[in-house]
């Protein structure tokens, strides 16, 4: 599972750091926020559960594992491609809402899982 994590983050980055450029070689720095959530939502925390996948949870492939690894890219590429058509002023405010509420819950919900994972891993093992 941390190879799964670590290769979608370093996917986010690419993608991140290629509108980052665009932005500033464009001199329009109007998806500022998108770039920054493909950073931090796309590579940070993806590349955070990658270690905590090497480092804590035995890179365990149980059924939470799964769960929560496409909960948190499902939630992320919405997230991101809902921020990107915002920001992008491709929608309106209203029509994009639902969706964007709706995936933010999705990445929420993978973190609680994460700290859920977590905790039963590192009482298992007494650490
Ligand atoms: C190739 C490297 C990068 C380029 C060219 C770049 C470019 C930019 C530009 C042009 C902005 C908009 C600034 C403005 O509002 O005028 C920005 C904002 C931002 N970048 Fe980057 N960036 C790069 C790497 C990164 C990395 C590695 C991260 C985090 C891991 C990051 C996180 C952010 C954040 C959080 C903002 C929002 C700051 C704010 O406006 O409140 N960037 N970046
Ligand atoms: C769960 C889904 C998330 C959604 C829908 C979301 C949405 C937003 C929005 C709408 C803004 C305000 C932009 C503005 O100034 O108008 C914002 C700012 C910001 N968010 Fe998020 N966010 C999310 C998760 C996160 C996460 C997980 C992080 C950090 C790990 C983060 C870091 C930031 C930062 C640093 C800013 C200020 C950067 C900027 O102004 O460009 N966000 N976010």
């Amino acid at each position: 599972m941390d190879r799964k994590f670590i290769l979608t983050a370093f996917g986010y980055a690419i993608l991140g750091l290629l509108l980052g450029i665009y932005m500033a070689a464009s001199k329009n720095p109007t998806q500022h926020v998108t770039h920054a959530h493909f950073m931090l939502i796309g590579f940070l925390l993806s590349f955070i559960y990658g270690l905590c996948h090497k480092l804590w949870l035995n890179n365990s492939t149980s059924k939470l594992a799964i769960v929560q690894f496409y909960v948190h890219q499902l939630g992320a590429v919405t997230v991101l491609i809902g921020l990107f058509l915002y920001y992008g002023r491709f929608v309106s405010l209203e029509a994009i809402d639902p969706l964007l509420g709706i995936s933010s819950i999705a990445v929420f919900i993978a973190l609680v899982l994460m700290k859920i994972e977590f905790i039963r891993c590192t009482r298992t093992n007494n650490q």
